[in-house]
């Protein structure tokens, strides 16, 4: 086998092996050097101009994780009666979203961030202030503080799937988990987690582990032909 069909079949063979696991081995830990490389797939993400409008909090201690437990469904078991992802995940978190306070064209947060972290000179931040204004205000229509954390969600769902793929080549379980009801996460993390939800608000959890059963169902999916249209 060609070193190019070898990588092939190992991307495929990832991505037959992940499913959103539900309950985790709480005896079978994630090393901590797998850990920073699935972070770092997370940290070396595209996002949308370069703006990096996430952030990723990750929940060891258990008792903390206990502050989501009542509303928090998707991740606590309620429908198979087990802890759930909260109790049994190697690895438990959430990534928050940038509202407008941050990513609203112009702000100090943006020149900060393209002084400091992309090193860009004078003449090209205008440029950026100028392009990102345009599509904040005409292109794509993202300007009320909703319109903006969601922006910013969607930036932290590529980052949450470079997450789940660099685990699932490493042979790690993974599940996304948005249910959760937001308003009472946003409280949990002012009141608990030191977070400033004026700039941050969550926008999707997260778990890794190593399973603890094989899936309990097979994986469906709409075939090829229903899913992709060629022109
Ligand atoms: C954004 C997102 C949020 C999800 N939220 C949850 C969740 O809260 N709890 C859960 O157990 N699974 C959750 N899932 C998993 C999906 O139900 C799962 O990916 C889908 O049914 C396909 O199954 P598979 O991932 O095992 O192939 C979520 C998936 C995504 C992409």
């Amino acid at each position: 086998m060609s070193v190019r069909s070898n990588v092939q079949s190992q991307i495929l063979e990832a991505f037959n092996f992940r499913h959103a696991t539900k309950i985790f081995d709480p005896d079978k830990k994630i090393s901590d050097s797998e850990f920073e490389t699935i972070l770092e797939a997370g940290r070396l993400s595209p996002t949308s101009f370069g703006h990096e409008p996430f952030k990723v909090l990750v929940i060891q201690s258990p008792e903390m994780r206990e502050h989501f437990r009542d509303f928090a469904w998707g991740a606590n078991g309620m429908m198979n009666g087990s802890a759930g992802q909260l109790g049994t995940a190697s690895h438990f978190g959430i990534i928050l979203a940038s509202t407008a306070e941050t990513m609203t064209a112009g702000s100090d947060y943006l020149q900060h961030h393209y002084r400091s972290v992309k090193q860009l000179p004078d003449d090209v931040i205008d440029l950026f202030n100028g392009a990102y204004g345009k599509f904040q205000s005409t292109d794509h229509r993202v300007t009320s503080d909703r319109e903006i954390t969601d922006w910013s969600g969607k930036q932290a769902y590529i980052v949450l799937a470079n997450m789940m793929t660099a685990a699932a080549l490493m042979g790690i379980d993974s599940c996304p988990i948005e249910g959760f009801d937001m308003g009472l996460t946003t409280k949990v993390l002012s009141d608990h987690f030191d977070v400033d939800t004026a700039k941050w608000k969550p926008a999707v959890m997260f778990a890794f582990g190593h399973r603890a059963d094989d899936p309990q169902f097979p994986k469906t999916r709409r075939s090829m032909a229903e899913t992709v249209s060629w022109f």
